[in-house]
């Protein structure tokens, strides 16, 4: 039940601050700190930590931050063999402002932008072995394309994280099968029509809707799966949670209603720490969650 994620890799350096400064003021902060994170690896760590067998598909830069990037994935468990050095461009970074549990993001991608279409054909064997290939838009768009062509020809599903939402193309649509945008994203993809664009792609498109959960619609009727009210420490990498949790209990046979649930609860355990990987829960966590929201 293997999952390949092909997505970026960065290096996020969180600020954290009582105020987001204002155009051209200068505050103090309260704290610094360098986390692993890029939404393809915090993806990937969401699912192996809640115990998937997860393949990376990635690259970094020849510097510090690739080896402890690299190291980090190790260190939860996912098979790095298609993770790339690349030896043009340093690693990608992400610089984050966090205030209030609110964060406001900057990627600047480097070696992301140095996985080409043709790692991808590398990798087919990788893929043909896979039972979901998990993607994002932080990585090249041809590279992307490669993929959903070759997942289409192997028959391996695809979940697509359409974040950000800027690369975004509607001729992916075929090629997907989950789509996951929050709503923000979706209406970027879609417009403001959110129940018309639900019901054009049913049991497809799943919105996430922050702390109120996620929808989607069933091909009858709009499902709507709350989330999980806790107290935020940090939401970076909730969304990531959220579908590197989807994306374990799908290929585990959950149904999409069950895994919405999954995956909405293991979101609402990252936020509770700082940094986007520092609160992905464990499969016991999750449940031990889920016992008390189910009954
Ligand atoms: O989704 C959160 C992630 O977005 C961060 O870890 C940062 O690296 C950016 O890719």
């Amino acid at each position: 039940m293997m999952i390949t994620v092909v997505g970026s890799i960065n290096m996020d350096l969180v600020v954290q601050t009582d105020d987001f400064p204002k155009l051209g003021e200068t505050v103090l902060g309260t704290l610094y700190k360098t986390a692993p994170g890029g939404k393809g690896a915090n993806q990937a760590v969401a699912a192996a930590r809640l115990g998937g067998q997860v393949e990376m598909i990635g690259c970094v830069g020849s510097d510090s931050f690739g080896i402890e990037l690299i190291t980090n994935l190790e260190a939860n468990k996912i098979d790095v063999s298609g993770v790339k050095v690349s030896a043009e461009s340093a690693s990608g970074i992400a610089n984050i402002l966090i205030s209030d549990g609110d964060n406001r993001i900057i990627v600047v991608p480097g070696a992301n932008h140095d996985l080409a279409p043709t790692v991808i054909d590398d990798m087919r064997g990788t893929i043909q072995n896979s039972s979901l290939v998990m993607m994002q838009l932080e990585i090249p768009i041809p590279t992307i394309l490669r993929t959903l062509e070759m997942c289409k020809e192997l028959g391996v599903p695809v979940l697509l994280n359409p974040a950000p939402a800027g690369g975004f193309k509607a001729e992916f649509m075929p090629y997907v099968s989950y789509l996951t945008p929050n709503e923000t994203e979706c209406q970027q993809l879609f417009g403001d029509n959110l129940e018309q664009a639900l019901e054009l792609y049913p049991n497809k498109l799943i919105v996430t809707l922050g702390s109120d959960g996620a929808r989607y619609y069933d091909g009858e009727k709009h499902v709507f799966v709350a989330g999980y009210a806790t107290t935020v420490v940090d939401t970076t990498g909730a969304g990531d949670t959220f579908n590197g949790a989807f994306a374990y209990a799908i290929v585990n046979d959950y149904s999409i209603e069950k895994a919405v649930q999954f995956a909405n609860v293991a979101a609402s355990l990252s936020v509770e720490k700082l940094g986007a990987q520092g609160g992905m829960p464990t499969v016991a966590a999750v449940n031990q969650r889920l016992g008390s929201v189910v009954e």
